[in-house]
């Protein structure tokens, strides 16, 4: 059967906020984060073959891919045969933070289905996300969105109206378990009712001003940010929390670490203030916040003729039943 070719781009994140409450039962931290969908990207090619057998062939060698994760998932949960390959054009530094591995992985979970002829209903996706990592759920919704519990409980959120950025990616890569270890966050039920209470106070203002809330006269959502791993990663690199102050003194709004680093990231307010701090910051690259629309978007124009209509996730035309 004939090949079919489907060129996506896969977005990364960053954490608007995040806070780790505590440890869990299970092992994982409970957290509260505001993702935010990046337009910066990677470009992922998929040669689908339809056929008895399967293979899958990934380029360039990736260690621990999850995209070819996702891809045996997928096969295991519907029973697909065929020959995959996937080459991934990698723009998102890895292990920075940007959740760029996740990201290849949901990409493969929307777009592998949509070739391959299989229409699979998002509670479904979700579960083969949430197996393969804990923001890949995130990355099948896109735009800017409140995740709660290991970051896999999504809440869709309207996206800031200040969408310019810069990130700046040293080249340090930060353990992500090690980055919890260094936490030592208690058990998450030795919490008392206001402890929670007081570590979440932030997170409530910045839900009430971007309109989750109907508090009047909102606040700035840019002043509630956080993220609890600055602290103990900045100790261990000292030169990540210099380019926080280096994005601040640019005028960043809110200068901040994305994930358990080594991004840093800032807001802009203007085009005019973004571009003068990418003159002052070494190795600063311009992103823009892209919305769950924009996200639904681009990922429909695609999958241009593999997919019908604009329904979501995507429908194949290929599928033989609902
Ligand atoms: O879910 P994922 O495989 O991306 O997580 C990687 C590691 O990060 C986990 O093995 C765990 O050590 C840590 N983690 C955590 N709590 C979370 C998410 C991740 O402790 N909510």
């Amino acid at each position: 059967m004939a090949t079919r070719v489907a060129s996506v781009r896969a977005f990364a994140k960053l954490n608007l906020s995040l806070l780790v409450l505590g440890k869990r039962a299970d092992g994982y931290h409970e957290l509260r984060t505001v993702f935010q969908s990046i337009s910066l990207s990677d470009r992922i090619q998929l040669d689908w073959t339809p056929g008895a057998r399967w293979a899958v062939e990934a380029t360039p060698e990736i260690d621990n891919n999850l995209a070819v994760r996702a891809a045996e998932l997928l096969r295991d949960e519907t029973g697909i045969r065929g020959r995959l390959k996937i080459h991934i054009e990698k723009h998102i530094p890895m292990g920075g933070g940007l959740g760029g591995g996740s990201s290849n992985a949901a990409a493969i979970l929307l777009a592998l289905p949509t070739l391959a002829g299989i229409n699979l209903p998002i509670a479904r996706l979700t579960g083969l996300a949430t197996g393969i990592g804990s923001d890949v759920p995130f990355f099948l919704d896109g735009g800017t969105a409140l995740a709660l519990g290991r970051g896999e409980e999504l809440y869709p959120l309207p996206t800031p109206k200040q969408r310019l950025a810069v990130v700046v990616t040293p080249g340090i890569s930060v353990s992500t378990p090690e980055a919890f270890r260094a936490l030592k966050r208690g058990p998450l039920d030795a919490l008392t009712f206001t402890e929670l209470s007081n570590r979440i106070k932030n997170l409530r203002g910045m839900m009430s001003a971007l309109g989750v809330s109907l508090v009047s006269g909102s606040p700035d959502w840019r002043e509630f940010s956080e993220n609890d791993f600055e602290t103990a990663v900045f100790e261990r690199h000292p030169q990540l929390g210099e380019i926080r102050e280096r994005l601040a003194q640019a005028g960043a709004m809110p200068a901040r670490m994305s994930g358990s680093g080594s991004t840093l990231f800032g807001v802009f307010s203007s085009q005019k203030a973004r571009q003068r701090a990418l003159k002052t910051l070494d190795g600063a690259r311009a992103v823009k916040f892209v919305s769950m629309r924009e996200y639904r978007v681009a990922w429909l124009r695609a999958l241009g003729e593999h997919k019908v209509g604009n329904a979501w996730p995507p429908h194949s035309r290929y599928a033989k039943s609902k």
